[in-house]
């Protein structure tokens, strides 16, 4: 039987899954964030399905970073990345219903947005509560369908409701909300793998 992602979320962080998903995410993460900080001579960065928290640390090391926020839904992975270093600012909640104290320059997500229940009003929540004007958000998402190797993961990891979009849609989904300036590139592709599809816009 499928399990929600929170659930099974939960789950790897019992079981120390996180570091790997940090290692296989890491490429394309440094990629997301040397692009959306590059012009920038300070910053605030909310990490939007944070995990261990291990983007906040590392984002907070940037001279430039003045302060990072890290939200994820799993009660585990939130206690974790308190454990690890306690000092920073994490939320245990909800992406769909959580709204930032202050809005920021940067939201970045990695492979998170298709597991929540509604990603399209996701990305138009953060237009309109996160983000202050100019600020950015960008997305990697590895489960989409140009990426056919990534087809076989609800079955695999046993995850209910998520998401399958192509680029189109996820670029339409930034269009729809009201971005500007909306990127796309594919970050790591090799062979049957279509590599990290990175979706950024300004508002
Ligand atoms: C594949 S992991 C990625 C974690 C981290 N971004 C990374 O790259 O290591 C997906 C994360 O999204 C979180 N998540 C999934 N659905 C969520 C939701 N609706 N609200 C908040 N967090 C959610 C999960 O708990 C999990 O930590």
């Amino acid at each position: 039987m499928k399990k929600n992602a929170i659930e099974v979320f939960g789950e790897w962080a019992d079981l120390d899954k996180d570091f790997g998903m940090e290692k296989n995410h890491k490429d394309s993460v440094n990629n997301m964030i040397n692009y959306s900080t590059r012009n920038l001579d300070h910053f605030t960065f909310i990490d939007a399905g944070c995990g261990n928290g291990w983007v906040i640390r590392k984002v907070s090391e940037n001279d430039k970073c003045e302060k990072a926020i890290g939200v994820d839904g799993s009660k585990k992975m939130i206690s974790k990345a308190k454990n690890i270093l306690p000092s920073y600012e994490y939320h245990c909640a909800d992406l769909m219903t959580w709204k930032p104290d202050k809005k920021v320059n940067i939201v970045h997500s990695m492979e998170v947005l298709y597991y929540v229940e509604n990603p399209k009003k996701l990305i138009n929540e953060i237009y309109n509560y996160w983000l202050k004007p100019n600020g950015r958000l960008i997305i990697g998402i590895d489960f989409y369908f140009e990426n056919k190797i990534s087809h076989s993961w609800p079955e695999s990891c046993g995850i209910k409701d998520m998401k399958l979009f192509s680029e189109k849609d996820w670029i339409n989904f930034f269009k729809g909300a009201g971005y500007n300036d909306i990127k796309s590139w594919r970050y790591g592709e090799k062979e049957d793998w279509k590599g990290t599809l990175i979706i950024t816009g300004i508002k």
